[in-house]
């Protein structure tokens, strides 16, 4: 019997669960790898998802993707499904896509209710905007719709960011949104509109993919187009950090480093991270050779030849440049498949065609997430091999990769 078989036959029992998630606790090295089961096992995945992840805030998208009232966005996160609907006040909300009568998905991609219904496809229930069951055709004269809305989700707009929880008790919020106002807010992100989206699945655990995201030790060998504009671990980067910062502080701005991300004790708020970054020399944004790419944002009068980077949560990732905006967002889907979705946005009121040209503006950012899957999944190639044995990380750049996979281990040694 494999370490792998005997690990999910351990976990099958929940009495057993703790005592075997705390054996390989045990075996983990301090800056080392994660041992395999925590990629392989099934197990575990269901756990992740359950005890790890659920109590954590997943950005959606941004309020521009859903203009009118009546729109509405599907977000699937592994089995479960939520629709986010404009109302008819302009309120976001988010609902269970889960039929109130036999369970039906009710919503299958992002669309338009029309007539502001959302109406299921099986037996045509018929929700308003508002989840309220307003039609149940041919059912009982007594029966009382009222007690069969659809199941309300908390849900947060910041900076037109839309943040869902799918747990009844998520985390506290307040830090992350004022992370999100300090960082965000000065690259005028409340806005901005959508000006693409992409999706790509990696074949992957959820973990390597974060793990990948959060360090650049890889950027180098994998991501040269990255490496042409971007000034981050350049033996000139201080250099570079203080002709942002002077660039940045000439027009007024000043954007707080805030270090609130994976770490064991968070006193139940969301974790939050923000920091910026130098392009190089230069380089005004992270496009082929670090020329323009759309009209400025925010408060910004002129390039800094900078970046931010904001962290909201475990799973998503907010970069800006001076003139463009794009949102990582990552979804677990089963044990070995997760989404990254990758969301620019640009000034509210550019203009695709004149203000900006669509496939330049998300050259950088489409090459750079195309090649990550491939990383990632030779990545997962490699930890299903009985020869893996975990490696250590590199110090200090792989510094929040390690952060990571701690914040991981407590998390899920604390929920069992
Ligand atoms: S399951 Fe939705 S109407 Fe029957
Ligand atoms: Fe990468």
């Amino acid at each position: 019997m494999n370490e792998i078989t005997k690990i999910e036959q351990a976990l099958s029992s929940d009495a057993n669960a703790k005592a075997s998630i705390g054996s390989l606790l045990d075996k983990q090295r301090k800056n080392y790898g994660l041992q395999p089961e925590f990629y392989l096992s099934d197990h575990i995945y269901r756990l992740d998802i359950e005890k790890v992840l659920m109590p954590h805030w997943q950005c959606v998208n941004h309020v521009s993707a859903i203009p009118n009232a009546g729109d509405y966005i599907v977000f699937d996160y592994d089995r479960e499904s939520v629709i986010v609907v404009r109302d008819a006040d302009n309120e976001i909300r988010s609902f269970a896509n889960v039929c109130r009568h036999r369970g039906s998905r009710i919503c299958e991609t992002s669309g338009h209710a029309r007539g502001g219904m959302l109406i299921c496809p099986y037996h045509a229930w018929s929700y308003g905007l508002d989840g309220s069951l307003a039609h149940a055709r041919m059912m009982p004269r007594d029966f009382d719709k009222q007690g069969f809305g659809l199941k309300p989700l908390p849900t947060k707009v910041v900076q037109g960011l839309i943040f869902v929880s799918l747990s009844d008790t998520p985390l506290a919020f307040d830090d992350c949104e004022e992370n999100i106002n300090a960082t965000l807010g000065i690259y005028g992100w409340a806005n901005a509109k959508v000006a693409y989206q992409s999706s790509v699945v990696f074949s992957a655990n959820w973990k390597l993919a974060l793990e990948n995201q959060v360090e650049c030790y890889h950027c180098a060998p994998s991501h040269p187009e990255f490496s042409v504009v971007h000034g981050q671990s350049t033996a000139t980067e201080k250099k570079l950090i203080a002709e942002m910062n002077a660039k940045a502080a000439a027009q007024g701005i000043r954007v707080e480093t805030r270090d609130h991300w994976a770490l064991a004790a968070l006193d139940g708020q969301e974790q939050a991270y923000s920091n910026r970054y130098p392009m190089t020399a230069n380089a005004c944004t992270a496009s082929k050779d670090g020329s323009p790419l759309a009209p400025l944002m925010g408060k910004f009068q002129s390039y800094d030849n900078g970046m931010a980077v904001c962290y909201i949560g475990p799973m998503n990732h907010c970069l800006s440049y001076g003139d463009y905006g794009a949102i990582f967002r990552y979804t677990p889907k089963s044990l070995f498949e997760t989404e990254l979705a990758v969301i620019w946005l640009v000034r509210g009121d550019a203009v695709e065609g004149k203000d900006y040209d669509r496939d330049e503006l998300t050259w950088m950012w489409r090459v750079t997430a195309g090649a990550d899957k491939k990383i990632v999944e030779d990545n997962q190639r490699g930890v299903s091999s009985r020869f893996y044995t975990p490696g250590p990380y590199a110090l200090p750049i792989e510094e929040k990769t390690v952060r990571f996979t701690e914040w991981y281990m407590s998390s899920l040694a604390n929920a069992l």
